[in-house]
């Protein structure tokens, strides 16, 4: 039997969701690939919306509210498995060692505790504390028992978990998933929810990206009776959690340090040191574990919920610090976009698209004569646009311009660079195997663009064979991850068995394609014009077509326009008319006809002045894009005055 909804993701986040869709009637399993390497693991459980100072209006509300179902969502999971998750109403209180500048802030109540009041409430607390904020709303977890609530709750209700399950892509096929690639096989299921946390953009390119945080444990000694601690103290980069069971959580770092696991003594030691300085009896209490794990971050630090490129497809991830908080608010959200279709307008403001640029209008370029000065000439949209037009946009990533370039053949980097400016390009491809061998002109191409605004597309040139791409496609994405592109699944595919006319190999190229989909790469995949072959690899879910104009680097122009047309007519993914096309007017006829981006390279690199030529192409892509938007007149077989007879006066 198939499920319903297949979740990809087997930490707090994908089990809440489970337990609720199928409190709702629905068939549900999930996949998990680890279930101890989860966040859910490594936090300590604060409910803290108030204690975390979230500045986000939006992310405020969601946390709170959250919260505000803790109470019956946990006694209800207790209800359904006997396990008590430690709900405990135990308020925060944030200790300063400085007077603050300013008032809380906030819905919720926040109360200014004096240097006399904040001692006399919390006994025990260094003699550096001037006051404190206590916040009575906030509240804590145990948030290992949560997830075995869950867990138990999720198998007693007859969902069927699947551990050591590693999924390797989503493959999809006309914006919808139809399965996914696991070292399992394929699993497939109506709908599909993305809850992979830190590993996210593993599977689609969502800016996910691990932030580590250590933590350790200590003991109550047995010789002190009850638990001094009533409250979680919230210190400066320290949080103190006291637990039922006298175990007391102290926690955490923040670390970019990517997936480096472990725990290290710089680590460990600040947390102890502030613990320490914040609550100083805990330094002779014993250790009673260490442990580490990784936070999903996004740019904005919010979480990413709701609807996703494909139909069939949601997204509940990127909830950094506030995983656990999170849970129940994010599990009814999630069950009402995927049972009712009803979207909470809060979802809104967490959709993945808020990290896309925003489209603009109909993109026009302001005139520069410079190159060298290394700002790219503007593809700005005028204010009085005379067309709206919608960004360009490959596997869910949205580009202003609609020509890509290339590095190869170049007489210096500084031409290259000049170039890639001019051309207002935002895609650059870069092939693999020349930067791996350090091909003379591909030495330090790495450090010789900025890649924190050009995004890199990796390309297998060189490969003569289906395996030889797939292999060079995977160190393609770890040279975008090293270069700062972490989300990067992107590879333009070139399977090309005959050095001298340089045609893909068109079986190759849909064996390789169908590989790289099933691993969760976005392909771009190099054809020949052939519009069944486009066809073949559309279907199996290539993320555009780019079929070539005329022969790789041949000048000769638009060689295969019958059959583009027919492309263009036909798919449904972006198409990239690439290669053999040689000046501007070419250029633009190419977008004349509809096609939806360019990649030029050697008409560029190979003119006699490369930066000239580059905004030339810039111009005429833009041109062509605009003169498709705007319908040229029909071809007529005989004259027609420019000035009509009618209406004129004898
Ligand atoms: N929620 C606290 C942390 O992520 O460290």
């Amino acid at each position: 039997m198939t499920s319903d909804v297949l979740i990809i993701g087997g930490g707090v986040i994908g089990l809440a969701i489970a337990v609720e869709l199928k409190l709702r009637g629905t068939n549900v399993t999930v996949l998990c690939r680890d279930f101890q390497a989860a966040a859910t693991h490594a936090a300590a459980g604060m409910l803290a919306p108030d204690a975390e100072i979230i500045q986000d209006e939006m992310m405020g509300k969601l946390c709170r509210r959250s919260r505000a179902l803790y109470p019956e969502w946990t006694s209800k999971l207790e209800d359904l498995t006997g396990i008590n998750p430690g709900y405990w109403a135990c308020g925060i209180l944030a200790p300063v060692y400085q007077p603050p500048k300013s008032a809380a802030t906030g819905d919720s109540p926040a109360y200014w505790l004096d240097k006399t009041a904040i001692h006399q409430y919390q006994p025990g607390l260094s003699n550096d504390v001037v006051g404190g904020w206590w916040y009575p709303e906030d509240a804590q977890v145990d948030n290992r028992a949560l997830a075995q609530a869950l867990r138990t709750a999720a198998q007693s209700l007859g969902i069927e978990i699947k551990d050591n399950i590693t999924v390797a892509g989503l493959i999809q096929q006309q914006g919808q998933v139809i399965g996914v690639q696991t070292n399992q096989g394929v699993m497939r299921a109506g709908h599909y929810v993305l809850a992979a946390g830190a590993w996210s953009n593993e599977l689609l390119p969502l800016p996910v990206t691990p932030r580590k945080g250590q933590m350790l444990s200590i003991r109550l000694p047995d010789f002190v009776p009850e638990l001094p601690l009533r409250r979680v103290l919230f210190g400066e980069n320290i949080y103190i959690v006291p637990r039922r069971d006298r175990s007391i959580i102290l926690g955490a770092t923040s670390e970019d340090v990517g997936f480096a696991p472990n725990n290290t003594p710089a680590g460990i030691q600040s947390l102890l040191q502030q613990a320490i300085r914040l609550y100083p009896q805990l330094q002779d209490y014993s250790i009673q574990e260490f442990w580490w794990g990784f936070r999903p971050a996004t740019p904005d630090e919010l979480p990413i919920l709701g609807t996703s490129h494909c139909a069939n497809l949601t997204l509940a991830t990127g909830h950094y610090r506030n995983g656990i908080l999170l849970a129940p608010a994010t599990a009814a959200l999630i069950a009402d976009l995927i049972c009712e279709q009803k979207s909470d307008s809060l979802l809104a403001h967490f959709h993945y698209s808020r990290f896309h640029t925003q489209p603009s209008t109909a993109p026009m370029l302001t005139h520069s004569a410079n190159f060298t000065n290394g700002d790219r000439p503007a593809l700005s949209s005028l204010p009085n646009s005379p067309l709206p037009d919608s960004p360009l946009v490959i596997a869910g990533k949205t580009f202003q311009s609609r020509l890509m370039t290339g590095t190869g053949k170049y007489r210096s980097i500084a031409e290259m660079q000049q170039s890639i400016v001019a051309s207002g390009c935002e895609i650059v491809t870069v092939a693999v195997r020349r930067v791996q061998t350090k091909t003379p002109g591909h030495e330090g191409l790495a450090e010789a663009l900025d890649w924190s605004k050009i995004w890199m597309l990796p390309n297998t040139a060189g490969c003569q064979t289906a395996e030889e791409a797939i292999r060079v496609a995977r160190l393609g994405r770890e040279m975008a991850k090293l270069l700062g592109q972490e989300d990067n699944n992107f590879v333009k595919l070139e399977v090309i068995p005959d050095a001298k006319y340089l045609l893909p190999d068109p079986i190759g190229t849909l064996q390789a394609a169908e590989q790289l989909v099933k691993e969760g790469f976005a392909v771009l995949p190099y054809i020949n014009a052939d519009p069944m072959l486009a066809k073949r690899l559309e279907e199996v879910g290539c993320a555009t077509v780019m079929p070539l104009a005329s022969p790789i680097g041949s000048g000769q122009g638009l060689k295969t326009t019958a059959n583009i047309q027919i492309i263009i007519e036909n798919a449904k993914v972006p198409v990239v008319v690439d290669a053999g096309i040689g000046s501007p007017s070419e250029a633009s006829q190419a977008m004349e006809l509809g096609a939806d981006a360019l990649l030029i390279n050697s008409a560029i690199a190979l003119a006699q002045n490369p930066p000239a030529m580059a905004y030339a192409m810039n111009l005429a892509t833009v041109a062509g894009r605009l003169a498709y938007l705007a319908g040229r007149m029909p071809i007529k077989s005989y004259a027609s005055a420019s000035s009509p007879v009618t209406g004129t006066i004898n």
